[in-house]
């Protein structure tokens, strides 16, 4: 039978992770005070690093219609869309923090947030880096958001 593996490496704690991720993941971490989820009461918030060094930062925001929500990955691919047009996001630690319990284990994209994020690699021809953690806990880090979207939709079907 055919089978597909999923690679990334786990550091037990963000105090472990080379120099300029630890960065990116504070950047999220800080970033997490501007959500606007009183729905959910859960907060995403997600930092990317574009080409050219810029960080840029994004939240989710909730809508009283609840599908309406916007969530962390894309705002944030849209903020560096917005401020870099045409340059790629080569990096982007994403956490959370819940009002309800606290999230030990690391943040995963949503599916729709990976089918995103995998359209930014693909349309720039260059992996972009994730790196995932809850509020505490270990960091998952994954070479490329392909990695975590094994058979995703490609505009190569259509
Ligand atoms: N959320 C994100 O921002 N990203 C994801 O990948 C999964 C979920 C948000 C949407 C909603 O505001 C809250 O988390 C709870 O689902």
């Amino acid at each position: 039978m055919p089978t597909h593996r999923i690679h990334y490496a786990v550091f037990s704690s963000a105090a472990d992770l080379p120099a300029p991720d630890q960065e990116l993941l504070a950047a999220a971490t800080a970033a997490l005070g501007h959500s606007y989820s009183p729905y959910s009461n859960f907060k995403v918030a997600a930092a990317a690093r574009l080409e050219d060094g810029t960080v840029v930062t994004g939240w989710n925001t909730e809508n009283a219609s609840y599908p309406m929500c916007l969530c962390a990955e894309p705002a944030t691919l849209a903020a560096a869309a917005s401020l870099r047009p045409g340059m790629a996001v080569v990096s982007m630690a994403i956490t959370v923090k819940s009002a309800q319990q606290v999230v030990g284990s690391p943040a995963s994209p949503c599916g729709a947030c990976r089918q995103q994020l995998l359209e930014h690699e693909t349309r720039f021809g260059k992996p972009m880096q994730l790196i995932l953690r809850g509020e505490t806990g270990p960091v998952y880090v994954f070479a490329s958001a392909g990695e975590l979207l094994p058979f995703g939709f490609s505009g190569a079907m259509l």
